[in-house]
């Protein structure tokens, strides 16, 4: 049963450093996903974890056991690329065996297996099918089949859905999920799509710029991140820069510009203290009181969304500002209106030294 553990690993090509000094351990059973833009540094994490490239510092140990020198098809683990790499020119059944295959297990196992995994991923029905006569969605179930076949623990998906059509990204993801979690497997599932890595994963790991910034599970990412980069990058934020003016027991006073005020939780904050306020546009209302946690603002825009509909509001600060709204709601444009932010779930970042936008840049 495998726990993972990274120890300080980097990878340098000459003076790039693809990934920075790293560690990361990922529990036993436990499905992470690797998020973060293209260039972070993802693939490189997983192809130092998987013993495809040798680090250029540090150790990689298994189940407490250092294994930074054993060679990839030495390890015991699963795994499915971006591009599916099928045999063209065998069909479904012999692609998913052909590991215990190649082992020369007794044909029994062979057709167990084979049955078990072309099951579990759904293809059964398809077993005498070639790759080109499948759609994609269904060619990267057969890979993931493949993969399951070899029985290894440790299942290593490189953004397995990114090639594959949206409704047919949903499916899938449920089904991986399932698949791990039914076979009691340990995943590391690299994507670069929020949505995605929030809804298959047990715990999100964030990159940037070769360096894992946070980690926990997705809850946790959307309601607390712990930086700006985080919150923006998962969901969508709302940032209002300000300082901190007032201190009165539990609560800070954040000004903004124009002179208007926000109250927050003083948690942590010092009068003076320059900061960013972030508000998911779910946090945020527009509201008829003109008193409490109220910034006024002029409707500019709107997109439905469906259940919701979201306003661009740009408030008398100049920030412009997301807001949710019920679907129902009618609302003409350029309306003035009252945004009231809910103070409980509203966090507040220290002013980022290198700037805000800086902050929030991919790379
Ligand atoms: N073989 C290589 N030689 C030089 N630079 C590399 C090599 N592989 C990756 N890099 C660089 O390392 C960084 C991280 O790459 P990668 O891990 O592939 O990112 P991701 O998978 O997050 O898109 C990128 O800037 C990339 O250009
Ligand atoms: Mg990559």
């Amino acid at each position: 049963m495998p726990r993972i553990e990274a120890l300080d690993v980097a990878k340098r090509f000459g003076r790039i450093t693809a990934l920075d000094t790293t560690s990361l351990t990922i529990e036993d059973r436990e499905y992470v996903a690797v998020l973060g833009p293209s260039g972070c540094g993802k693939t490189t994490l997983i192809k130092l974890l998987s013993g495809i490239w040798q680090p250029s510092e540090g150790r990689i140990l298994v189940d407490g056991r250092d294994v930074t020198a054993l060679p990839v098809e030495d390890r015991d683990l699963g795994y499915v690329f971006q591009n599916i790499v099928l045999f063209p020119h065998m069909d479904v059944w012999t692609n998913a065996t052909y590991g215990p295959w190649v082992h020369a297990r007794h044909k029994e196992d062979v057709d167990h297996v084979g049955t078990e995994v072309l099951d579990l991923v759904d293809m059964l029905g398809e077993r005498g099918l070639f790759p080109s006569e499948l759609s994609t969605g269904s060619q990267q179930k057969v890979a993931l089949a493949r993969a399951l076949a070899n029985r290894a623990k440790l299942l290593i998906l490189d953004e397995p859905l990114s090639g594959l059509d949206a409704r047919v990204r949903l499916d899938l993801r449920y089904a991986l999920r399932r698949v791990v979690k039914d076979l009691g497997l340990t995943a590391i599932h690299v994507t670069h799509d929020q949505e995605e890595a929030m809804s298959v994963a047990d715990r999100v790991v964030v990159m940037r710029k070769g360096r894992i910034i946070e980690s926990g599970p997705p809850e946790t990412l959307y309601d607390r991140p712990k930086g700006v980069f985080t919150a923006n990058f998962i969901g969508e934020s709302n940032f209002l820069e300000g300082a901190v003016r007032r201190i009165r027991a539990d609560w800070a006073f954040v000004e903004f510009r124009s002179g208007y005020i926000l109250r927050v939780p003083a948690k942590g904050l010092l009068e003076g203290d320059p900061v960013v306020v972030a508000a998911r546009p779910e946090w945020i209302a527009l509201t008829k009181e003109g008193f409490g946690n109220v910034i006024p603002g002029r409707v500019e825009g709107r997109v439905f969304l469906g259940a919701t509909q979201r306003l661009q509001v740009r408030l008398f600060t100049s920030d412009l500002v997301s807001v949710d709204v019920p679907a129902s709601q009618s609302l003409n444009t350029a309306r003035d209106v009252l945004v009231s932010f809910h103070e409980a779930n509203i966090l507040v970042y220290p002013r980022p030294y290198e700037g805000l936008q800086e902050a929030l840049k991919l790379e």
